[in-house]
């Protein structure tokens, strides 16, 4: 796929671009929303912007697609870009829109390296950059097809039937269309973007995963409200969501996107093991409810680590759900445990003397530390690393190549 000659200019220069890339896409996003702030008007998350993860994924993912395409110069690494084309489609890029960010990228590219742009420099990372475009645009375009939206416009209006507090941090939102028209079903495991104004009047988008069965017109999503921490401000969406969003009213939510999604035929056998920490159960949770839904008799092994059971979100519905699955069990662990869950262990998940199915399919969801220690446990315990499925609250940073 990627030609000899840019092949050998890509792999003499990867190490001073993968370099620069942090400054280059600090500058890169510097210049692109300074001259079209509309972007971060209800597409770029801004505290992502702000805490400089956005940026970190980009380079990280730029830097792995470049890496791959050198390894294996006669395949486009499609794999690696999977989950970017969902996350782009559930925030609704548009092609069009991969030639403004080429124009700023290989502005901030030329800025930062200087003279050591040379033009064959410059091409060989052009075609470096359409051709994982073009890939992504392609997956796009497939996604938003099987939606049945139109490209970018995957919005609907939701009215909230009701709103439940879970724990004192978490809140779950029961959605329904607002025109009563039936919409797609989702897969158990994505996730909706809700877009919402901002009391400055700046649009922001988050994803929220599925936290219910995601085969009927109603869907539910659970919003964990996010404190600051060491003088970082509190979460601006998650708290709007919490004090300003009542029953009755409406919200902006996209079609359902995402890449880590429960395969699950009717029919399936294989056994599941479904591992998370904090508010990471939701996905875990939606998955649940669509085996019950579906008379799943797969052996279901649930493993959810919190800080106490007051503090777990979807407690009681989770030990429901299992109780109804013929082959499920859950193991729960609490850093400060309660008179709630007796059986529960205690401290941060111990998979020691755990019996983990053999060939069984892992998704995993917490925290990235977390998710890291648990998927080194799991590799040491004999599971394969293709069948381990992580899903991450936030942009990437857990990319091949900086995998623990
Ligand atoms: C696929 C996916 C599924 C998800 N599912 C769920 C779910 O089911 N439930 C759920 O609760 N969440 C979920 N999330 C997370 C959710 O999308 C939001 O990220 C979360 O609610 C926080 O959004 P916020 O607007 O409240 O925080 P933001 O305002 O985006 O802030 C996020 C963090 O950045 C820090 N920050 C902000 N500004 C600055 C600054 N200037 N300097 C330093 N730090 C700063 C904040 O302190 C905070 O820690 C999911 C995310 C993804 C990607
Ligand atoms: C080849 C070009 C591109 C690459 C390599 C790329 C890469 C990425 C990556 C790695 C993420 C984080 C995904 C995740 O981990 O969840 C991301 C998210 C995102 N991308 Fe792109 N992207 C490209 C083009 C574009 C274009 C053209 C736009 C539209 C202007 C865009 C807008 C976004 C937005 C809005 C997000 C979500 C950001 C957030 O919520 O913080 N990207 N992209």
């Amino acid at each position: 796929m990627l030609s000899a000659e840019s092949a050998a200019v890509v792999r003499a220069t990867l190490p001073a671009v993968a370099g620069a890339l942090d400054e280059i896409t600090t500058r890169f996003y510097g210049a692109m929303f300074r001259d079209r702030p509309e972007l971060l008007d209800g597409m770029f998350n801004r505290g992502n912007q702000a805490s400089g993860a956005q940026r970190r994924a980009l380079a990280g993912s730029i830097a792995g697609f470049a890496t791959a395409l050198l390894d294996e110069p006669d395949i486009r690494p499609d794999a690696l870009l999977a989950r970017i084309a969902h996350r782009h489609a559930a925030v609704g890029v548009t092609e069009d829109q991969y030639t403004i960010v080429h124009k700023y990228l290989f502005g901030a590219i030329a800025e930062v390296l200087g003279d050591a742009v040379t033009p064959e420099v410059a091409a060989a990372w052009d075609e470096v950059y359409w051709l994982m475009a073009g890939a992504l645009i392609a997956q796009e375009a497939r996604l938003y097809q099987d939606a049945g939206v139109e490209a970018g416009r995957a919005w609907r209006q939701w009215t909230v039937v009701e709103r439940r507090p879970e724990t004192p941090d978490a809140v779950s939102f029961l959605l329904r269309p607002a025109d009563d028209e039936p919409s797609l079903p989702a897969r158990a495991g994505q996730y909706v973007s809700v877009r919402v104004r901002m009391p400055d009047g700046v649009h922001q988008l988050r994803q929220y995963s599925l936290s219910s069965a995601p085969g009927d017109d109603l869907r539910r999503i659970t919003v964990k409200r996010v404190t600051g921490e060491v003088g970082a401000p509190d979460g601006e969406v998650s708290n709007l969501l919490h004090e300003r969003v009542c029953a009755g009213d409406e919200l902006t939510l996209s079609a359902p996107f995402g890449d880590i999604a429960l395969d699950d035929p009717a029919d399936a056998t294989a056994p599941l093991v479904l591992v998370s920490a904090g508010i990471g159960c939701t996905p875990m949770a939606g998955m649940l409810a669509h085996l019950t839904a579906i008379g799943s008799t797969r052996p279901v092994l649930v493993l959810h680590a919190d800080r106490s059971p007051a503090e777990h979100a979807l407690r009681a519905e989770t030990r429901e759900l299992v109780e109804q699955l013929p082959q499920a069990r859950a193991v729960f662990w609490y850093q400060q445990p309660g008179l709630q869950e007796p059986d529960a262990q205690a401290g941060l998940m111990d998979l020691d003397g755990i019996e983990l199915p053999e060939e069984a399919t892992v998704y995993l969801c917490g925290p990235l530390p977390f998710m890291r220690n648990v998927r080194g446990r799991l590799l040491t315990a004999g599971i394969p690393a293709r069948n381990i499925r992580y899903e991450v609250f936030g942009p990437d940073l857990w990319l091949p190549g900086t995998a623990a």
